[in-house]
């Protein structure tokens, strides 16, 4: 099926012009500058995807018996589109983020979403607002700069009991993204939560789902209280293994003996399956790094960094693709990573992944997905 014939189009009139457009994108940040239009696909239990829509950006109009307002069935996801030097436009891996949204979209008893629909709903909006995927790839890539999608789905209806709920409504809205670091890269500070768990056993963790979110929300308060940037996570059974961010992965870079290991949790069904870590994962291993995908606790990393085997750390995910982090906090005590400073091996791999990303690299994985 075509876009046309799968979404109606109703264009915003009048569209912003150029001049408009251009003031609103002179300070871009994460998500705080949205584009003309969304996207949104309307579920019918019995019935099913129904007839899409390419619309004006604009307020939502539904129940307040709505299942999300109440029972949180609230999936997410988050991934970019990149110009590339023929002035075209690709995203990255818009089928990983499709699959894992399906995934949510299982754990929260909500109606998976064909995958291509998912996409093209990425195209249309993206081709439909293109004038505000950042640049030409010179300006875009020396500012970190893309369009992030954000898909979402919600449960409707209009009765309170708790079960799933008959109606849906999938959203794709985006909108122009800068660097993630205002002012260039530089490592954050992160606490060591070893109170408040993200995520437990048999719970939504692996989920992209709003609750997750709302959770970590007071966590990542109290750590910005203490002069930290985001909480890391333990897991919720023996408080000890790490897990995640609030909203990131994370990899330790350890110098075992003669060997570097780039090291990251294991996937246990309560940490975000990041598209970013995976990605990494494979980047590194082609650069001919040593990667471990497995338990690490936080006696090990506290020893590491005693011993001076804690070489670099970083979090990683779609808006920052890697962040360093130059200091580790806990009440513990205070430990200081690489001098503070952005390791070589992080700066390496955060170039390779961003080259493939803005076209500069070959994309042998076939992970762009070209728009136009
Ligand atoms: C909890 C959590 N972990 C990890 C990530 C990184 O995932 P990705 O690399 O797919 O953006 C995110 C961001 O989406 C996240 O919200």
């Amino acid at each position: 099926m075509s876009p046309t014939s799968r979404f109606d189009i109703q264009l915003a009139q009048p569209r912003l012009s150029d001049e408009e457009r251009a003031v609103r994108m002179q300070n871009l940040g994460f998500g705080k500058v949205l584009s003309e239009h969304m996207v949104v696909v309307p579920y019918q239990e019995g019935e099913g995807w129904l007839k899409g829509s390419l619309k004006p950006y604009a307020p939502l109009c539904i129940s307040p018996a709505a299942n999300v307002l109440h029972y949180g069935q609230a999936i997410f996801e988050g991934f970019k589109a990149y110009r590339q030097a023929d002035g075209g436009i690709k995203s990255f891996r818009p089928k990983a983020n499709g699959r894992r949204f399906n995934e949510s979209a299982a754990r929260l008893a909500m109606p998976e979403i064909p995958l291509d629909i998912f996409i093209e709903a990425a195209d249309l909006l993206c081709t439909t607002d293109m004038a505000w995927v950042p640049g030409t790839l010179d300006a875009a890539r020396l500012h970190d700069q893309s369009y992030y999608f954000r898909p979402f789905m919600i449960g409707l209806g209009d009765f309170l009991g708790v079960k799933a709920a008959e109606e849906y409504l999938f959203l794709m809205i985006g909108g122009p993204a800068g660097a993630y670091f205002q002012g260039g890269i530089k490592p954050v500070t992160i606490w060591v939560e070893e109170e408040y768990v993200r995520a437990a056993p048999g719970g939504t963790g692996r989920a992209k789902c709003a609750g997750n979110y709302a959770a970590s929300l007071l966590p990542g308060k109290l750590a910005k209280q203490r002069g930290c940037d985001q909480a890391l996570y333990l897991d919720a059974t023996h408080h000890k293994y790490l897990e995640e961010l609030g909203g990131m992965n994370v990899f330790l870079i350890l110098q075992e003996g003669n060997r570097t290991v780039i090291t990251t949790p294991e996937k246990t069904g309560t940490i975000l399956e990041g598209v970013t870590r995976d990605s990494l994962i494979t980047v590194a291993r082609e650069l001919g790094y040593d990667v471990e995908e497995r338990r690490i606790s936080i006696d090990e990393v506290e020893q590491a960094h005693r011993t001076g085997s804690l070489k670099e750390a970083f979090a990683c995910g779609t808006a920052a693709v890697i962040s360093p982090i130059g200091t580790l906090m806990s009440r513990r005590g205070t430990w200081v990573i690489n001098d503070n400073k952005v390791g070589e091996i992080s700066t390496r791999l955060r170039a390779a992944l961003l080259d493939i990303q803005y076209g500069l690299a070959p994309d042998t994985r076939n992970w762009m997905h070209t728009i136009r």
